[in-house]
């Protein structure tokens, strides 16, 4: 089966198996959103069911919790766990001071949240999402729908005055209808092609009526686990200023394989 997956897929899988290393019995875990958080969430649905793995996991999207549930991972709410040990999720862009931009899925608020509410975020990913600069990557914002377009309008005014290279944006779709979040808003794609001050932006973003929350996560991610195609993993802390190497290997009998086979 393993034969099947694009090597994208092999990083992914081989970063979020090496993440999942981090969580230990009793602690209460953010499940990120994406297809690198969903191979995370098949890694500790294993253990939960092979090894006696114990613990409780706040979902960041509906589709995770969903997910989550049926690999038997014991899903509550971010407010019945009230604060979490650490939170594991997927990342469309990563820079050097791990400052991220998220909401390539449309989760980005209820991951920010959940982030947040951490002791520790750690993010997993190919290396194909590392950057020098932030912006490459559409910058997703999500909006309340009243008034959207004014809101777009302002966003786009706003932009002349930012550290950025391109100015544009697009509503997001889904077929012929806009995207719509888990919390009934839509989304804009700021296409900015280069951020010169991340920090700042997204500040400034989060000042907007109609903007609830921008896809920038600064300061936020304590450490990355980047994939690459061929089993390595590299572990990078920011806070220890440790960076680790290791391979995975890939098992063709690895049950989470077989049951994606079938
Ligand atoms: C979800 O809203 C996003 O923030 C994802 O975490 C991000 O898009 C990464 O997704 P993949 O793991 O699918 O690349």
């Amino acid at each position: 089966m393993t034969g099947e997956l694009s090597p994208i897929d092999k990083a992914k899988y081989v970063a979020a198996k090496r993440a999942a290393d981090y969580v230990e019995d009793g602690m209460r875990v953010g499940l990120g959103t994406g297809s690198t958080a969903a191979w995370l969430v098949r890694c500790l649905g294993e253990q939960v069911r092979e090894d006696g793995l114990r613990f409780k996991g706040v979902p960041t999207s509906t589709r995770t919790a969903d997910l989550a549930r049926e690999v038997g991972i014991d899903v509550i709410s971010l407010d019945e766990a009230k604060w979490l040990d650490i939170t594991i999720d997927g990342a469309d862009e990563f820079d050097g001071n791990l400052n991220l931009i998220k909401g390539g899925g449309g989760a980005l608020l209820q991951e920010k949240i959940v982030a947040t509410a951490s002791d520790q975020m750690v993010v997993i990913a190919d290396i194909g999402k590392e950057v020098e600069h932030l912006g490459s990557f559409p910058l997703p914002i999500e909006l309340i729908p009243f008034g959207w377009q004014t809101t777009q309008a302002l966003v786009e005014e706003t932009l002349i005055s930012m550290d950025v290279l391109g100015r544009q944006s697009s509503l997001r779709m889904n077929g012929d209808r806009p995207f719509v979040t888990d919390e009934g808003n839509y989304i804009l794609d700021l296409h900015l092609q280069r951020i010169g001050n991340p920090r700042q932006l997204s500040l400034v973003i989060n000042q907007m009526p109609g903007v609830v929350e921008n896809g920038l996560f600064i300061d936020i991610c304590d450490a990355v686990v980047i994939g690459y195609g061929d089993g390595r993993v590299e572990v990078r802390d920011i806070n220890e200023g440790t960076v680790e190497h290791e391979r995975l290997d890939f098992l063709e009998s690895d049950n989470l394989f077989t049951e994606l086979a079938d």
